[in-house]
């Protein structure tokens, strides 16, 4: 049950109002609230006396005067202690008419309507918005395919992983990944979402020292995983899909700090150094949805097709068969992550008789087979999270691309030929 006030507690607030007067003013004050109190009181005992109704304008018209008299504590208000105190009519008159005080100062202007409190609540999670709105265009969509190069051949040579999760990229997997760039040079580099974690990011506020981290994984996503995949792939077009925890950071860096988001050292270009390193990103402009849930679905729908024939995209399909779900929403060829497990699906149709899709491992270290990594914090039990990236070949003429899993697997993996295997956490070839 709600504790009941003293009425000593409700006139706190009366009190501090009185005492900030000076003092030749406060007797004259405390005089006169004296006998606008003992006024009410006559006016609602003579009311009950009567037995007389009293007419719903009547009660707006009396509160509006309690809310409007300069003599009482925060004029243009009515609170109920205010209103039990100044007003003429008793509070079972006020719950006839109105159910309650809310109510009341609702009818009176005195609250918000709740069309007006939605509108007031819409318009301000708009505003926030408007900053993810800024900080996209000047720092997100620039940098959308902005470095592409134009394929010569006529056959596309692509490498996607996905899911590195920043700190907690598995080493052997990125030194095969990084391998593989350099046997075959391929056309185009994708790094299909989730490159980085920002686990740092989530809840920032209960401790702060996680910003350094912010900026440490940052540093070493670049110089561990950007740098020496474009090294190792000097003449590739590298592709960065905007996923679910990029766009954590994004959001990040406007809601967070909307002053800090302006300045050039959070630019997102400069913080993953994308010109030095030549890399564009991939992202759509759906990340301005203005409703949270919209927001967050479409933020997973970047996607681009390579070739004509082949969709990449990060995902956002779960559940048992997440390359069913994807192929059948594209009904195009194509490969996710996200589900950080491979799975093949052909679902051929007559308009697209060699549609298929594989969703490939992720790039993060599997934590329930080896022990410690990505998911540790938040996942128990049996996993069918693993380890792997994805090579297709893109034939554009002839609209078809044939799909090639690389999966590691306690230390080994396999790829064009070559065996690797992890030794002392470094790979051998
Ligand atoms: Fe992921
Ligand atoms: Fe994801």
């Amino acid at each position: 049950m709600k504790e009941r006030k003293e009425p000593e507690a409700q006139d706190s607030s009366l009190r501090a109002w009185l005492e900030d007067c000076p003092p030749s003013v406060r007797a004259e004050k405390k005089e006169a609230l004296a006998a606008a109190t003992e006024e009410a009181a006559e006016a609602r005992r003579k009311f009950m006396e009567d037995g007389s109704a009293a007419k719903e304008g009547e009660l707006i018209r009396d509160i509006l005067r309690v809310a409007d008299d300069e003599l009482l504590a925060y004029p243009g208000t009515c609170s109920r202690a205010k209103y039990k105190k100044y007003g003429h009519f008793p509070e079972t008159i006020v719950y006839d008419h109105f159910g309650n005080h809310e109510e009341f100062q609702r009818a009176s202007g005195l609250r918000d309507t709740r069309t007006t409190k939605s509108y007031r609540d819409r318009r301000a999670r708009l505003k926030s918005e408007e900053t993810v709105q800024e900080y996209y265009a000047e720092s997100v969509r620039p940098w959308c395919g902005a470095f592409e190069r134009k394929n010569k051949g006529d056959e596309i040579l692509l490498v996607c992983g996905s899911d590195f999760h920043g700190l907690e990229v598995d080493r052997f997997a990125l030194e095969v990944f990084i391998d593989v760039c350099r046997r075959t040079q391929p056309d185009v580099v994708c790094l299909n979402g989730d490159v980085v974690d920002f686990n740092s990011v989530g809840f920032w506020s209960k401790n702060p020292n996680k910003l350094l981290d912010l900026q440490g994984e940052i540093t070493w996503t670049v110089e561990n995983i950007l740098r020496p995949i474009r090294e190792a792939a000097p003449d590739a077009n590298i592709d960065f899909l905007v996923g679910n925890h990029e766009y954590r950071l994004i959001r990040y860096l406007c809601n967070v700090s909307p002053a800090l988001a302006s300045l050039s050292c959070l630019d997102f270009a400069e913080l993953f150094s994308l010109k030095e390193l030549q890399i564009s990103l991939v992202s759509n402009d759906a990340i301005l949805a203005p409703n949270e849930r919209d927001r967050q679905e479409m933020s997973k729908q970047t996607w681009k097709i390579y070739g004509g024939c082949f969709v990449v995209t990060h995902g956002t399909s779960a559940g048992r068969f997440p390359a069913d779900k994807e192929l059948n929403k594209y009904g195009l060829s194509g490969m996710s992550g996200h589900v950080h497990r491979p799975q093949y699906q052909s679902t051929p149709t007559v308009v697209n008789p060699w549609a298929d899709w594989m969703t490939c491992g992720m790039m993060a270290k599997n934590d329930l087979r080896d022990g410690a990594g990505h998911g540790e914090t938040f996942k128990t039990g049996p996993s069918t999270w693993t380890t792997g990236f994805g090579v297709v070949s893109i034939f554009p003429k002839e609209g078809v691309a044939l799909q090639t899993p690389v999966v590691i697997k306690r230390g080994i993996a396999e790829f064009g030929g070559v065996t690797y295997r992890e030794r002392d956490a470094c790979a051998e070839i």
